[in-house]
């Protein structure tokens, strides 16, 4: 199906069972421990050995020698695979360094063989008796340092182009006579997931079957069989239960290879789980930037200049963090700049994390923002309002399609008594605590790619829907379940949903709060073609059947469902396309952060209080699981504001703290209430859904929120993340 013009009155928009607030389908497998981890599949393939990842002990230079004669000796070994004979190994199209290295290492713990045991304490213990001699050579590992050296980066399909501008930005700033000129810093943050990169690989003569844990089915079976050499057909993923990504399974990982790799040379099926301590630097993370926001304003509070500067770092080859590009779109001004620059690093590669570019980049803007307006003696909310802008600034052909930032900062505003907030710093007092409230805008851009699914109707009319597409905890069973139920008219019970297996149609995948919108449009598609099936197998005119009650009806002629599959199992199969709505009309999703904090007058311990999210993201198609995904990203954003920061070995070149004793996380005495508000809002331009992505939505601002707050309570104001109390005192 090609959507091309706007989204007219459709089955969807019945809410029977769509926009309901359900509990997740898949509930009950997590809850009680039936929905297996990706290194838990013992039932899929039997006689499972395991592998052990031998990681990289230099960070930059080559491997001299390695020795695996004491471990291939050592009990249980069955097999011991490095790059000397992994055979012709290529890289994969998402990969930055090697997925298996050496003799070069490109990077601290990258993988450099794998051993295969009869047990995993066999595996470890042979892995620890590989002997490799390195030779080091001098690597980059400071941002700081690299920055004077950073270029601007080639375009992709993500980034837009690294600079852009529009109007004369540094004369409007010149001559603004309020004017902020400031650095921030956000450091390199890791996903640490739940549920470790872990794989089963089994080889069936030349076809290889994956039982792993991946948020992108098709680019990881394109990457596996790309970095093996061998056709697509031959390669099979499967990943339907997945404990969380946050983009750090958007590609597959060395698991998966060293795994597959490892079977290979074993002659047996082989897995492979990460140690959590090899995780943090084997694996990708949010690198690190340095930003300078400078905004020009006239006296009456409107911007006239805004312009923003991100530098980030990557190994040679790899991506920029793209924290400028909200920028692009968030705030009017005639004049604006914003340029994107990458230095080469020679720390672990750098990539996506929920909400790659506007998580870091709105931690930045939304305290510039906040200064902004303090030095405009306005209200941080009223000069938003002053500032908002319903079309793309840099290109003011182009509307937004909906856009409600200032009705979600309104709507927030009364919910959290914002009119009660003393604005003078540091002048609320209760006991011990220095009590501050702060509020940040959230945006994030909706992004739509094709998806397809399969949807089957048997003769007890059951609808089973089948596609790639993951939930990495999201809630999307759910969401495609009533979908489907929705279209079918039949109860969410009817609905089985099969998801996660490369020999189901390719979705979109769950990535970049794409995969609600999309996939659910993929599932509608199929659904039209089965109504249409259904209809004519019963004699009804499609333009005239009601499918509803589990029941298709017309005039005064009803049949059930189930009636037209009573023979023959229907089959229908359909994709979402999209035309150029998206280029016509500016898609993203807004809302506003509302936080409070009390920081200890005597050690300046921080303690959030209060949080509130309020969000305007098109149609919300399950209200209980969208809320979950907010708070879930505003626990993540107060863990950015407050915690998260993987610390560099500026000489050796990696992340020390490279577990979960060292990488601190919120725990739930961190967090206190928190709330969330979805606006009403359909959106007719993002698919027939009307619906779009609050993943990522829920955590861009927070960060900021929080900074601000801490600013109202104390006065202090902290441009470099996280806000430790170190930097309070
Ligand atoms: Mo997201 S960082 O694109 O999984």
């Amino acid at each position: 199906m090609k959507f091309d013009t706007p989204a007219t009155t459709n089955p969807i928009d019945q809410l029977k069972v769509i926009g309901k607030p359900t509990d997740r389908i898949d509930g009950p497998l997590k809850t009680t421990g039936t929905a297996p981890y990706a290194y838990e599949r013992h039932d899929v393939v039997q006689n499972q050995a395991y592998g052990y990842m031998v990681g990289s002990a230099i960070a930059k230079g080559r491997i001299a020698s390695i020795d695996v004669k004491a471990a291939k000796a050592a009990p249980g070994v069955l097999a011991i695979v490095t790059a000397d004979n992994a055979g012709k190994l290529a890289k994969g199209s998402f990969n930055t360094a090697k997925l298996l290295g050496g003799p070069d290492i490109e990077h601290y713990h990258q993988a450099i063989a794998v051993v295969v045991a009869e047990t995993f304490e066999q595996a470890r213990t042979a892995a620890n008796l590989v002997r490799i001699d390195y030779v080091p050579t001098k690597g980059v590992f400071e941002l700081a340092a690299a920055k004077d050296s950073a270029k601007a980066p080639e375009a992709n399909a993500f980034s837009g182009p690294p600079d852009t501008a529009a109007g004369d930005f540094a004369g409007a700033f010149a001559a603004a006579p309020v004017q902020l000129d400031a650095v921030y810093t956000t450091p390199d943050h890791a996903h640490v997931m739940m549920e470790p990169h872990a794989s089963i690989a089994a080889w069936n003569g030349d076809k290889l079957t994956i039982w792993t844990s991946n948020q992108m089915i098709a680019w990881g079976v394109g990457d596996v069989a790309k970095t093996l050499g061998i056709p697509v057909e031959n390669v099979r993923l499967d990943s339907p239960f997945i404990g969380g990504g946050f983009g750090g399974k958007l590609f597959v990982r060395s698991d998966a290879l060293l795994a597959a790799l490892g079977a290979r040379a074993a002659g047996r099926p082989v897995k492979v789980a990460l140690p959590r301590p090899l995780m943090i630097n084997n694996t990708t993370h949010r690198p690190a930037t340095i930003q300078r926001i400078r905004i020009g304003a006239a006296r009456d509070g409107k911007i006239t200049a805004i312009g923003h500067e991100t530098w980030s770092g990557d190994l040679p080859g790899g991506g920029a963090e793209l924290a400028a590009n909200q920028t692009r779109l968030l705030y009017a001004g005639a004049n604006r700049m914003t340029a994107t620059r990458l230095a080469v690093l020679d720390l672990p590669e750098g990539n996506a994390m929920r909400a790659p570019g506007e998580a870091p980049g709105m931690m930045a803007l939304e305290i510039a923002m906040d200064e902004m307006a303090e030095k405009l003696g306005l209200d941080p909310i009223e000069f938003r309002a002053l500032n908002d802008t319903q079309v793309d600034p840099e290109h003011p052909e182009r509307p937004f399609s909906q856009r409600q930032l200032v009705e979600c900062m309104r709507i927030g505003a009364e919910r959290f008594g914002w009119s009660k907030r003393n604005p003078k710093p540091g002048s609320v007092r209760e006991g011990r605590w220095f009590v501050g409230t702060g509020v940040a805008a959230a945006f994030r851009n909706n992004l739509l790619t094709k998806s397809a699914a399969r949807v089957r109707l048997d003769g007890r009319g059951t609808v089973t829907v089948e596609t790639d597409m993951t939930d990495i905890g999201t809630g999307t069973y759910t969401i495609i379940g009533q979908t489907a139920a929705e279209m079918m008219g039949v109860p969410l019970e009817k609905v089985v949903v099969r998801l996660g297996d490369s020999s189901f149609p390719v979705s979109a995948g769950s990535g970049g709060q794409w995969g609600a919108n999309n996939s659910t449009a993929g599932v509608y598609a199929a659904c039209v073609k089965l109504r249409e099936a259904v209809a004519q197998k019963l004699g009804f005119n499609s333009e005239e059947a009601v499918f509803a009650d589990a029941s298709v009806r017309a005039g005064n002629r009803s049949v059930p469902l189930a009636e037209a599959a009573r023979d023959k199992e229907i089959i229908a199969e359909d994709a979402i396309e999209y035309g150029d709505l998206d280029k016509k009309y500016q898609q993203s999703t807004f809302g506003a952060h509302f936080v409070e904090v009390g920081v200890d007058v005597a050690t300046a311990e921080v303690r959030l209080r209060r949080m509130l999210a309020v969000c305007a993201a098109g149609r919300i198609l399950n209200p209980k699981s969208a809320r979950s995904q907010v708070i879930g990203a505003m626990t993540m954003g107060a863990g950015a504001a407050l915690m998260e920061e993987l610390a560099v070995d500026k000489r050796l070149g990696f992340f020390v703290n490279h577990d979960l004793a060292g990488y601190e996380v919120p725990v739930h005495a961190d967090i206190p209430h928190q709330d969330v508000i979805f606006l009403e809002e359909t959106d007719p331009i993002s698919s027939p859904m009307k619906a779009k992505g609050v993943g990522e939505l829920g955590i861009c601002g927070v960060g900021a929120a929080v900074a601000n707050a801490i600013y109202n309570a104390t006065g202090v104001r902290v441009r470099d993340y996280p806000i430790t109390l170190d930097k309070l005192l």
